[in-house]
Formats: C-alpha cells, structure tokens, sequence
C-alpha cells in the first residue's frame, strides 16, 4: 500500500492518473477507523479506478484544545485495517506543516446560514476549519467523487455547499450510518468511553427512534419535550441539544409540512465525551 507524507509526492503520483482520465475517488478522515469509515472507503471503492484516504487529525476544527490532544491517533493500526481491505488504497497522512506551512488558521466560509445551526452554534469556527482542510485537500487529491457519512450530517450539507458555492468539480456522495450492535453511532470518540458507558450509551438511538414514533403525530415542540424528558431520567448523560430540523435548510422546524424531509440532531455528553447522532423523521 503506498502512503504518502507530502502533497507534493502524493500529486506527483496522482497526476498522471488524473491525465489518464482514471476516476479519482477520495475519502478524507481523522484516523482512529471503523466500520463508518469502511463503509465510505468500499464504496470509493467500487464506484473508481483509485481511493484515495487521507488521515489527518485536522487542529483548525477543534474548538477545545483537550478534545484536540486526547483525539485518537492510531496510523500503524490504520494502515493495517486498510491493507486488510484492499491492498491499492492510496493513503495521505500529512502532518500539520504540510497542509497548513506554519499558518495554522482556518479560512471564513460563508455556508448560506447551513453554518449557524446545531454543531455550527455549539463549536464556534467549527466548520470554518472543517471547510479550510476540504477544500484544501480537494484541490490536492482533485476527486471526481469525494464520501461523506450522513453520521455528521451537517458537515456533509455543508460540503455539498462548499462545493457548490466555489464550483470545484466533485461529486459529493452522503453514505449512511454505520452502528455498532446495540445501536450506538461508530465515531472514533467512542474509544475513549468506558465499557459500561458504551453500553449505556444505546440509549441514544432507542430515544431517537422513540423520537421519530412520537414525532409522527406529535409536534416538534412535544418531540423536543419528550427527548429532553427522557435524558433528565439517565443522570450519567448530559443533553446539549436536541432539535428537529429541515434536511435541507438545517433551520429548526416551527409548522411540520408534508412536502419537506426532517431529521432528528443530537448531542449529548457521557464520562465527559461529546458524542453526536441524528435520524431521518420521515
Ligand atoms: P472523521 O470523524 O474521521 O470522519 C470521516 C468520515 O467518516 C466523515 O465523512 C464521517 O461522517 C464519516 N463517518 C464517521 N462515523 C461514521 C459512521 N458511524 N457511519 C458512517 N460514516 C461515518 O469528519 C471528519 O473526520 C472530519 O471532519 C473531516 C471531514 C475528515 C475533515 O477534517
């Protein structure tokens, strides 16, 4: 498998396969793989000639220096997950210097409003460091297709906008949540909690999928009331926000409309560790 350090190596090496007219298939992550980030890598994968992933624990989007030091940095393991997959994934693990040359600070983005809601409120400059590595890392792999998990549903929106609003030519792909058995969301975070809170934390998707029952002839307001009930009863989890939001404007919903798609947003705190999930109501 080869991995490479430096843009510069990894665009000499792609860009005689963009030349070639070869499909470029990209999947950008922080490291610390699941089975979340398989799933995006096999359907690279299958739709292209070439995935490229990279790894790299991107500082600009941290907006809490503990969550930045005590993220997850697992290279050697990774890299054998991904050889145990397929052997002609084209890895990037750059470090800091590399992408940011001693500038590290994000770009302001302006994300049509998509960036004000939910984790944009909550983790201020958030997605302004999430937009600077993108684009960046777009214009260095130049994908046909890039995947993102509808797990950070958010993000995925708001790639979809950044693509968008500065025309690079790259399709982005939602792929769909992958869950651990008893229904936790796979996140890298999840690491970090003990064994007993992985197992308490089940709880999430259960009340999400009560929410999604409730929300069928309740309205929002009372599906809000019942999640944030709900949590009140677990005292080892502290709610931050739950809200009911149009897929595609991420704005709060006042009067629910047939013709429009809503998802349930979370997030909540358990053993200190901000986990996130969410859930089509539709
Ligand atoms: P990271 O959290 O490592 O996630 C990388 C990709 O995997 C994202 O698109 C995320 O939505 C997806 N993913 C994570 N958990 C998933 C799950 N359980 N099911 C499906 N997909 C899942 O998201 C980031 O990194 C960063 O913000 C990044 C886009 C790499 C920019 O730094």
């Amino acid at each position: 498998m080869l991995i490479f350090n430096k843009k510069s190596d990894l665009s000499a090496f792609l860009s005689p396969l963009i030349k070639q007219n070869k499909s470029i298939g990209f999947v950008p992550t922080m490291g610390a793989l699941h089975q979340g980030h398989l799933s995006l890598l096999k359907n690279s994968l299958y739709e292209n000639d070439v995935t490229v992933m990279s790894i790299f624990v991107n500082p600009t989007q941290f907006n809490n220096a503990e969550d930045l030091d005590k993220y997850p940095r697992t290279l050697e393991r990774d890299v054998q997950i991904m050889q145990d997959l397929n052997n002609n994934i084209i890895v990037y693990a750059p470090e800091v210097a590399d992408i940011y040359e001693g500038n590290t600070i994000s770009e302001n983005f302006d994300y049509d409003g998509l960036e004000n809601q939910m984790e944009g409120k909550h983790r201020p400059g958030h997605f302004d460091g999430v937009g600077t590595i993108v684009k960046r890392l777009f214009e260095i792999v130049q994908p046909n297709k890039a995947y993102f998990g509808e797990k950070d549903f958010q993000q995925l929106q708001i790639v979809k906008k950044l693509v968008l609003k500065h025309n690079i030519p790259v399709e982005v792909i939602g792929c769909p949540i992958q869950r651990e058995a008893n229904g936790l969301a796979m996140s890298s975070r999840n690491e970090r909690l003990s064994e007993s809170a992985r197992e308490k934390a089940a709880i999430i998707y259960q009340i999400l999928n009560l929410a999604k029952e409730i929300f069928q002839t309740n309205s929002a307001e009372e599906t809000i009331k019942f999640v944030e009930k709900e949590f009140k009863k677990h005292l080892e989890f502290e709610l931050e926000y739950f809200e009911i939001a149009d897929e595609a404007t991420l704005l709060p919903v006042s009067e629910k409309e047939s013709n429009k798609k809503y998802r349930g947003f979370i997030a909540i705190f358990i053993e200190n560790i901000r986990l996130i999930d969410n859930i089509s109501l539709n």
